[in-house]
């Protein structure tokens, strides 16, 4: 959560800054501020509200300087106000500070500095970062980056921080302990922010800081070092990010570009790995690992949100075509569970954003346990991607709405190939199912294509029902986690609840809220249980519900009894979920939009959610 942006070199520090913190807010949106460094003085600005708030209030003031530190934020210590909005000053107001992550004992360290005299402005933890590092540099007499990593050493918490000096306008000194943080490298100058969408457009070379390293940055250039006082070497990347990839290209909301996105960013998941007619499939990622999964007793699943949500799809396709046993966990769960991890589980950790604070420590508890982690990840070169054993990128570009809708299909579709490759080395699929799947995954980008082109029929659904107050989604077999992502979809963007559930536990309690006021999706199309669900279908008419249903194209039994129907193409029951979800998410984001909500930065909610 919070984005953190900052500049050094010879352009408008102000607008490099300002300009990031934009293309950032998806990680944090409540109050945003920026610091500048010029002239023996920091020029400070902060506001609660979003980043066009704090335009506004700084219009017409004096903006010049070469060095600028920003903030985003997502509130964790303190209520969203101006005070507790970042930049933070030191004591003196010689020091600033922009802080990512959360410090765990800033109160036995704020008592310490209380008692010398600090007087703090804000309830934040990182105020108090910056005035436990203005302690130690006035009274060791060092110099600030010593100050910094003496701070450091005794800070328990994660973070990515950025700090600037107003009597040296041409220094910023940044760290990061499990919060992300890129710097971007350009001639003369340097670009710091929380991921590279803010970096791009000026340097497609960088340099991820890691865990428990500083970064000494001047004009003249760059020093790293860790904790330890060692120096480092920086590891210059080259990244491939284009930047019409995080722009709006003419939607409304990104949100709705991600969803259109899906035939190309599913077509980019298989590119490469997979050509059916040669009966080809491939992960070079996983290649020299797959044997691992091939021979595990057990297969666990580590996610949160969304990508849970896939975790239980392929929870389907590794014990269907597998035959291995699979726990689908959530992160945050696992984690303080004590859990069982034997030799011969492998252990797959999911993750759009590579930075879910839950999931990363998640796998890092299974890696002391003696666990092999395979990763699925969108964010290359993100925290998770670093901290698994071996990993498939899902390639679905940036995702900047804060619904995952484009990850999701994504992770399913790179979930589906590792367990094809697997169901075909352990023969627990026949030659012919494999080759068939391998043919239907490749018409999946055109079959998601033709769902797309009845988004007219979501959008008039979601007119119907946008002031319904609850909403019931019901699926079964590999529709059930798709209704538990619709309702996740509605809930997060639009703050209708609604609830997820297996069609057939709807008699164990769910029924009972069942009236003629209760919308009720149904996930519905020709599968092997679609018998049971029409008969589920029948039980809601009957107490009056609402039902809307995605059915298969040339289904003539469920629109006879349905109130609404929206169609989805014929497709392999297990690759189903990618196609019918899609009209799941566009009717959330009809919905969430005809609702005058904030479509891509939903209350409450941050994209990369870096605290636990
Ligand atoms: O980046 P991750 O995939 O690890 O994020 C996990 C969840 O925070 C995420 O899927 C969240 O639930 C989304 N807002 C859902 O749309």
């Amino acid at each position: 959560m919070c984005g953190i942006v900052a500049y050094l070199g010879e352009r408008d520090a102000y607008h490099v800054v300002l300009k990031g913190l934009k293309r950032l807010e998806y990680r944090g949106y409540d109050s945003a501020g920026i610091a500048i460094s010029a002239d023996d003085q920091l020029k400070l600005f902060k506001k609660k509200g979003n980043v066009s708030d704090l335009e506004s209030f700084i219009e017409g003031k004096d903006l010049s300087g070469g060095a600028a530190i920003g903030h985003t934020r997502w509130a964790t210590h303190g209520e969203p106000t101006d005070n507790n909005a970042h930049p933070h000053l030191s004591s003196d107001g010689s020091l600033a500070i922009i802080h990512n992550g959360i410090i765990e004992n800033y109160s036995s360290i704020k008592q310490e500095l209380i008692n010398k005299g600090h007087v703090f402005k804000s309830d934040t933890d990182s105020e108090v970062a910056i005035h436990f590092i203005e302690d130690i540099q006035k009274n060791n007499h060092c110099a600030l980056d010593e100050a910094v990593r003496i701070a450091l050493t005794k800070i328990v918490g994660a973070y990515a921080i950025v700090i600037a000096d107003k009597h040296d306008p041409d220094l910023l000194i940044a760290a990061r302990k499990g919060s992300p943080l890129v710097i971007g490298v350009g001639k003369g100058e340097y670009f710091l922010a929380s991921d590279a969408t803010p970096i791009v457009e000026y340097t497609n070379e960088v340099v991820y800081l890691n865990d428990y390293e500083i970064a000494v940055l001047r004009k003249s250039g760059m020093i790293l070092k860790n904790i330890e006082d060692v120096q480092t070497n920086p590891y210059v990347q080259t990244i491939d990010l284009e930047l019409d990839a995080i722009e709006k290209g003419g939607y409304k909301h990104f949100m709705l570009k991600e969803i259109f996105e899906q035939p190309k960013s599913i077509q980019d998941a298989l590119r490469g790995r997979l050509n059916a007619a040669k009966g080809d499939l491939a992960l070079g990622g996983i290649r020299d690992y797959v044997n691992r999964i091939v021979s595990a007793d057990r297969i666990i699943i580590l996610a949160c949100g969304t990508s849970w949500h896939a975790g239980l799809v392929a929870e389907y396709f590794f014990e269907d075509w597998c035959r291995v046993p699979v726990e689908v966990e959530y992160a945050s769960e696992f984690r303080y569970r004590n859990p069982i991890v034997r030799e011969g589980d492998v252990i797959i950790a999911i993750s759009q954003s590579g930075e879910t604070a839950d999931t990363l420590a998640a796998i890092e508890l299974a890696k002391a346990k003696g666990g092999i982690i395979f990763g699925v990840v969108n964010a290359v070169g993100s925290s998770i991607a670093r901290a698994t054993h071996v990993g498939a990128y899902i390639h679905a570009g940036p995702e900047i709405g804060v619904a995952s809708t484009k990850a999701f299909t994504s992770q399913v579709t790179v979930l589906s190939m590792i367990a094809m490759i697997v169901a075909y080395k352990k023969g627990t699929i026949s030659q012919t199912r494999y080759h068939e799947l391998l043919a239907e995954l490749e018409t999946i980008p055109s079959k998601v294509e033709k769902a797309l082109e009845l988004s007219e029929e979501s959008e008039k659904i979601a007119r119907m029902f946008s002031d319904a107050t609850n909403f019931l989604y019901l699926g079964r077999g590999y529709n059930f986690p798709v209704a538990l992502e619709g309702a996740l979809k509605l809930k997060e963007i639009s703050y209708i609840h609604a609830e997820g559930y297996p069609a057939a536990e709807m008699k164990h309690g769910p029924i009972a809220l069942i009236d003629e006021e209760m919308p009720v999706v149904f996930i519905a199309t020709r599968d092997s249980s679609y018998d049971k669900i029409v008969s589920n279908i029948q039980e809601v008419k009957a107490r009056k519900g609402k039902v809307i249903a995605i059915v298969t194209e040339g289904d003539v039994l469920i629109p006879k009894i349905a109130d609404y129907v929206i169609e989805v193409p014929v497709t392999n029951e297990a690759l189903m979920p990618l196609v019918s979800v899609i009209p799941l998410q566009l009717l959330s984001y009809y919905i969430a939009d005809i609702r005058g909500c904030n479509v891509d930065q939903p209350r409450n909610l941050a994209k990369s959610v870096t605290v636990e």
